[in-house]
Parts: structure tokens; sequence; C-alpha cells
């Protein structure tokens, strides 16, 4: 078939087509039908189904005979180690570790915060939480103390599983301090934790309230699986929005099975067996569809890779885990490549390599920028594959369905929507633009099985972010533009989110730590282009008057603080001290236009500016700073 059959053949039935993809998936009841629209504008699939994820990601392979087979690939580039887990012994890991959190009182609905490196016990946590119908929310390694708490505090987990230290190019990272931090600054205190503790980096632990892993799971009696309802959360995975307070979206389980499950044959084109790799983390939507539940639940071995496309040790790291382990779809953000081209424009070490088991390269979290694409395509001869998604939807919007029908790539755009999701681009009024105009892009509802029905004990928000701005519509925050072949183009998000190095970041959240420093009266945080990381984060500030300080210092206090209350991931490096900030005459501050000049992009100046001589001082401020950049 080709897509536009497949397209339309969920187009015009789509619960005969979402219902048809659940026969992949073992369910201890079958549900009797795909979409649950009672509650409209809020959507749930699969609800009276009962199924376990993990059931689905290892057992069911082991029962079928393959529990010889890999599932995991760990190489480490960062400490050195290599190991390979198969599914039998996955099964017996992670259900070791069910019982043992089941002993300890883990139970159905209980939340189990997750705080790890990339090492393969996470992807062991995720699965034995969901094992006995538990709810996990994974939190990235990056992300400070205060980050951590906020989501202790709103996830309110019994408990939480973490490494004891990360490591990251030149320091080991001690996760366990952070921890113990966060636990302090948080009002929710979980009941207990359990700390993998790795060789490089032993933490001191809490009696009565830390287990060292390996002595927690010793013993333990494994533990079954517990069916839940289709409607039941496997996991909450909070993501920036515009506030500092971060959302907490809620994937269900049965439809993140069915809809993951698809993907992998109908978009990334892998038979269970083949090594499939996503190199991201397990802290982002990324690590959680693509390197956990999706190839594990589809039968794939997938690599948890502990490296850093550059420097562990060299620009042909990646080449070398393609060959070594037999790769035949990487996924990761175009980051990534645009830091290897960097180091390997004529690509010496691509040559070194064999890389002939690669089929195709996918990358998303960002735009893919053509010299990006071109340098990959010519590289490695295989499709690049640029596909567009969000936290929120779990799996891809828009892609270039590689198992149904490749379709022609068009460089700079994420190609065409996937069946499950309708999606128009909308005037501010509401009214679908014409082919090749600029516009809101939306999804009409319902979205389809995988992607978000709410956000965790927030339905108001959700609807207020969501759904209330385009009455039907389900507003994705980027902006873009439909071309006359259906092909889509992402531009630039709505809101105050930034994408820093593939990671999504909220500007909003950054200014409420800046205007946290006691000498700064009022702030803002533009994301600006940059060659590496797609985007930085540059802040402007306006210090209290008669604040006497050294401007550079206070900076560089302000840089200190974003480090230490959002976490180095952040990548907020620069700021400057400005008189006064550009604003409407109704007092918003003019983000965009601010942007505009950093980037040396033409701008027109805003009908309702305050004062535009403000924009010279801007621009000065800025010039300063070395922007616009000469690239
Ligand atoms: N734990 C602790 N710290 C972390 C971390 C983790 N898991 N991940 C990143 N950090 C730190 C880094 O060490 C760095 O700290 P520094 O300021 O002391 O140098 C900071 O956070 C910024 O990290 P990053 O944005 O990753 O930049 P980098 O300069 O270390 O590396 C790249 C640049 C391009 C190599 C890197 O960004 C990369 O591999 N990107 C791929 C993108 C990706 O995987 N995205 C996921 C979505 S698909
Ligand atoms: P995240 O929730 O971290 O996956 O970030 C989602 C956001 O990243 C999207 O809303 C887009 O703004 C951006 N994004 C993801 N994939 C792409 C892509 N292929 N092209 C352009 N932007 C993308």
């Amino acid at each position: 078939m080709a897509y536009k059959d497949v397209y339309s053949a969920w187009k015009s039935d789509p619960e005969a087509f979402w219902m048809a993809a659940a026969e992949a998936i073992d369910w201890e009841r079958k549900p009797s039908r795909a979409l649950f629209d009672e509650k409209a504008p809020i959507y749930e699939w699969f609800s009276d189904g009962l199924v376990n994820t993990c059931h689905n990601a290892v057992d069911r392979h082991v029962k079928a005979g393959r529990g010889a087979q890999t599932a995991i690939i760990y190489d480490s580039p960062a400490t050195g180690a290599k190991a390979k887990i198969t599914y039998a012994e996955l099964l017996e890991k992670v259900s070791t570790l069910a019982g043992a959190l089941a002993a300890k009182g883990v139970t159905k609905g209980d939340r189990v915060v997750i705080y790890m490196p990339m090492v393969p016990e996470a992807l062991v946590a995720m699965l034995a939480v969901t094992r006995i119908g538990a709810i996990h929310s994974v939190v990235f390694g990056g992300f400070a103390a205060n980050e951590l708490a906020v989501r202790i505090d709103d996830a309110q987990p019994k408990a939480v599983i973490a490494g004891s230290c990360g490591i990251e190019p030149g320091r080991v990272v001690a996760y366990k301090p952070l921890l113990d931090e966060a636990i302090e600054l948080a009002s929710h205190k979980p009941e207990f934790t359990v700390i993998l503790q790795r060789k490089q980096l032993r933490a001191e632990l809490i009696e009565g309230r830390d287990h060292d892993w390996e002595e927690f799971v010793r013993g333990a009696a494994p533990a079954d699986c517990v069916p839940v309802e289709g409607n039941h959360p496997v996991y909450i995975l909070y993501t920036s929005g515009t506030t500092g307070q971060p959302k907490g979206v809620v994937r269900h389980t049965g439809g993140h099975l069915v809809a993951l499950n698809w993907t992998m044959k109908n978009i990334y084109d892998v038979d269970p067996g083949d090594v499939y790799w996503a190199a991201s983390d397990v802290g982002w939507v990324v690590g959680h569809s693509y390197i956990c539940y999706g190839p594990l639940v589809h039968g794939n071995t997938t690599v948890v890779f502990e490296g850093k496309p550059v420097g562990t040790p060299d620009a042909g790291t990646f080449w070398r885990v393609i060959e070594e382990h037999g790769v035949r779809c990487l996924f990761t953000a175009p980051t990534a490549f645009r830091a290897i081209k960097r180091e390997d424009p004529g690509g010496e070490f691509v040559r070194k390599y064999d890389l002939s088991t690669l089929k195709s390269l996918f990358l998303a979290g960002e735009r893919a920028d053509p010299d990006t694409i071109e340098w990959a395509q010519e590289m490695l001869g295989v499709p690049v594959i640029d596909h567009w998604w969000q936290t929120e939807t779990g799996w891809a919007i828009a892609a270039n369905p590689l198992g149904i029908e490749q379709l022609p790539v068009k460089i700079g755009s994420p190609s065409v929507p996937m069946p499950g999701y309708d999606v128009r681009i909308l005037d501010e009024g509401g009214h679908e633009v014409a082919p090749g105009t600029l516009g809101a892009i939306v999804i009409r509802l319902p979205l389809p099985p995988g992607t978000l029905p709410t956000l965790w004990n927030a339905e108001e928000r959700f609807r207020k972010s969501y759904l209330e701005h385009f009455p039907g519509y389900y507003e994705t925050g980027d902006a873009g533009y439909v071309d006359e072949d259906g092909y889509l183009y992402i531009m630039a998000r709505t809101d105050d989110v930034i994408n820093v190095a593939g990671h999504r970041l909220s500007t909003g959240a950054m200014e409420e730590v800046l205007a946290s420093h006691p000498d700064v009266a009022e702030c803002a945080v533009i994301g600006v282009k940059d060659r590496l990381k797609g985007q930085l984060p540059l802040g402007f500030l306006c210090l209290n008057a008669g604040s006497g300080r050294d401007h550079a210092d206070v900076v560089a206090e302000c840089v200190q603080l974003v480090r230490t209350k959002i976490g180095p991931v952040a990548a907020f490096r620069q700021a400057v001290v400005v008189q006064r900030l550009p604003k409407t005459r109704s007092g918003k501050i003019l983000r965009g236009t601010m942007a505009r000049i950093a980037d040396g992009e033409p701008f027109k100046m805003p009908a309702t500016i305050d004062d535009p001589a403000i924009l010279d001082e801007i621009t000065e401020a800025l010039k300063a700073l070395g922007y616009p950049r000469a690239d």
C-alpha cells in the first residue's frame, strides 16, 4: 500500500485502523473499541482493555522463544563499559526489581521518580515500575536539584530510583547530593530511594531511607505483571511550557503500546530482531519512546549509549557503534550531526567504519538545517529523514514513513502527516490558510492513540494550553505552513519555548530564576540562533535603581544562578545589562523583536511599541556581545 492509501484508510475509518493496529499487542482483555470520546474534548483510547506494558516489552518475547535475543546493548564510551542483556536476562532483572518495589509497598497507581544516567538500569527501572502498574516519571540528569524538587512535588512519588552519578566529559556528576537537596527542597517526601552505586562515584546513603540497588533486589521474589486498564497512566514526563512550572505530560498505557509498536515498522522500517539506536537520553521523550518502549515492545534490540557524538573519544564514535553492533536505524537530533560535521567535515572518521548495516537516519527534536541533512546524506548514503513531533504526542506527527513507502525527501520539511494526525494550518482567527501561507499548526481532535490525554493533575491547564485557543483542535505551539503536495514546514514556536541542542527549554522558567536575583528588577530571555546548538538562551537584565553593582559581576551571578536552579542543560551563559526593555504600550515585552535583531533578521517596528528608541539601545547591547553573528 502507498502512504496515501494508508492515510486515507485511517481517515475513512479511524476506529478500524486503530483496532487493527491493536491486534499486534498482547491484551489480558481486549478493548471493545478504540476511541472513548464520552468526555470530549478529552479523548481516551482502548480504555476498557486490560494490558501491561512490561509484559509486551519483555515477557511476551521470552514466551515466544526469543529469550536469547539481545534486548539491550549498553555501550558507554564515557566509562569504557559494554554489555549485552538478552530478553530473558532483562525479564529476570525487571521482575526482581519489580518484586522488591512491590515488597516495599509500591503498588498500582503509585508514582516513582527515576533520575538516572544512560545505563541499562534506567530501562530496567522504567519497566519494573510499569510491571506493577505504578507510574514512572523520569527526570533528565542535566536538571538541577530545584527542577527535580518541582517534579517530586508535582508527581508525589512514593519512591525515587537514582544513579549515584552520571559521567559528563571531564567530570563526574554526583547525582545523589542533587537528589538529597531536591528531597530537602520538596514539600513531598518520598518514602524511600533505591540508589544504583556506580563505581565511578559511590553515594553516601541515608540509613532507613536510601537503599543500595544491589542489596535492595537481593533475594526479592520476582513480581508478575499487573494488568491495567488501557487508560491507566504508564508514565508522566515533564516538559517545558511557558512558565517555570513544567507540564506533566501523561501517557496512557493502551494507546502508547499500540501507537509505538505501529511506528517501528511503518515509520522506521525495522523488523523484530533488528538493532535500533536512538542516540538521545531516557530523560527525554525520544528516550522514552525510542530507547525504551518502542524497540522493546516491537522486539528489537535497543542501544543504550552513554557518550557524546564528539569527544568520547572522537567524532567517529557513532560510526563505531553502528559497525560494532550492526545498527540498522539511527535516530538522533540534528545538533549531534552538526557537532560531528564540525569536527570531521570531510568525513575521515566516517570512512574508517563499515556502515553497511545502516539503512536510515532519522532526525527530530529541532529544525534540521539543510546543510546538516545534505552532509549526512552524502556521508552515509542512506535516506535522511527529518520527522516532527513533541513530548506531548510521543511519536511522529509528520514523517516520511519508510516502512510504508519512501516518499521523495524535500529538504526543510519533515514530510507528511502520519495516520492519526489531521494537521491544519490556521490564522489567528482560526480560519484555514492556503498552502504556502504561514500559520499556527494545529491538529484536529481527537489526537491519535499514544498522545497525551491530559496533564498530570492539571486538566484545566491542559485545556487552556492546548484546546482553548482553537476549539476543536490541538494547538501544537509550532508555526509553519504546508505546501501544494501536503508537505509540512515547521518554522518557529509560537510560545516562549526554545530548543537548545534538541533540548526543549522555557525562557519563562529562566526569567523566573533571573528575577529572583536581588539586583534584577526586570528581565527577558530570548533564544538566539547558534550554529551548533540551533538556539542558545540570552538574557537581558534591568538592575534595581541605585544597585551600583558591577554589571559583569551580576551577569556572572545570574549565569551561575540559572545553572544552579535549572541545571547545566539550560546552557545559559550570556546575559547583558540594559537600562530598559522594549515593550508594547500594554506592557508586553517584545521578545520576538529582540530575537530578530540578535539574529540579524529584518523586522517590522511593532505598531504597539511604547518607545521605539529602546530598540536602538538593545541593538547596541547585542552588538557589544557580537550579535548578529557573522554567519
Ligand atoms: N547529566 C548532567 N549534566 C548534563 C547531562 C546529564 N545527563 N547532559 C548534559 N549535561 C550538561 C553538559 O555536561 C553541559 O555542561 P557544561 O555546561 O558544564 O559543559 C551542559 O549540560 C549542556 O549540555 P549539552 O547541551 O548537551 O552540550 P554539550 O556542549 O555538553 O554537548 C552536543 C553538545 C552537541 C555534543 C550535545 O548537545 C549532544 O549530544 N546533543 C545531542 C542532542 C540530543 O541527544 N538531544 C536529545 C533529544 S533527541
Ligand atoms: P520536545 O517536546 O522536546 O520533543 O520538543 C518539541 C518541539 O521541538 C516541537 O514543538 C518543535 O518546536 C521542535 N521540533 C521537534 N522536531 C522538529 C522538527 N523535525 N523540525 C522542527 N522542529 C522540531
